[in-house]
């Protein structure tokens, strides 16, 4: 299980460095970023972006899946707070977690990754599954990386 996922993200991880290879528009590429990832995991329901717009808030940037909210204040619901904190937040079950913000019923579990460049708090990105407890570090890892390439 643990070696499919790396192989699963090894291969991704090519695939967008490909994709976007010389490509520095920052929504061009959160788009392309969404796509890839949405499509590698059948359990993920939500993949995309939510970008610091100033004020303390969250705007929905690029995404795949079903609708999330537009607009996310700072400390609010697992995006607010990985914004805040700057720091990744994992949730292994989100129906248990009162502050969640629930876009969809079908998800169970989360994981939200700071994107920091040069300093400043560019975005979050947000990961929703279908599948209770299935984020780790190897997740971890292997998104950042991909938040990298923006
Ligand atoms: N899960 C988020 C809200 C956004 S949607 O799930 C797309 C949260 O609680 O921060």
């Amino acid at each position: 299980m643990k070696e499919s996922k790396e192989k699963k993200y090894f291969e991704l991880v090519n695939n967008i460095k490909i994709l976007t290879e010389g490509e520095d528009d920052v929504i061009s590429v959160m788009s392309t970023i969404s796509c890839e990832v949405f499509q590698t995991f059948d359990h993920f329901n939500w993949v995309g972006f939510y970008r610091a717009v100033g004020n303390d808030k969250l705007k929905v940037g690029p995404y795949q899946g079903g609708h999330g909210c537009l607009v996310i204040d700072y400390g609010r619901g697992v995006c607010g707070r990985c914004a805040r904190e700057r720091a990744v937040q994992i949730e292994n079950d989100v129906t248990k977690l009162p502050y969640h913000i629930a876009c969809s019923s079908d998800t169970r579990s989360e994981i939200v990754l700071p994107v920091i460049k040069n300093g400043e708090l560019l975005a979050v990105f947000d990961i929703d599954s279908t599948e209770p407890g299935v984020f780790d570090e190897v997740d971890v890892r292997w998104l950042a990386e991909i938040a990298g390439l923006i």
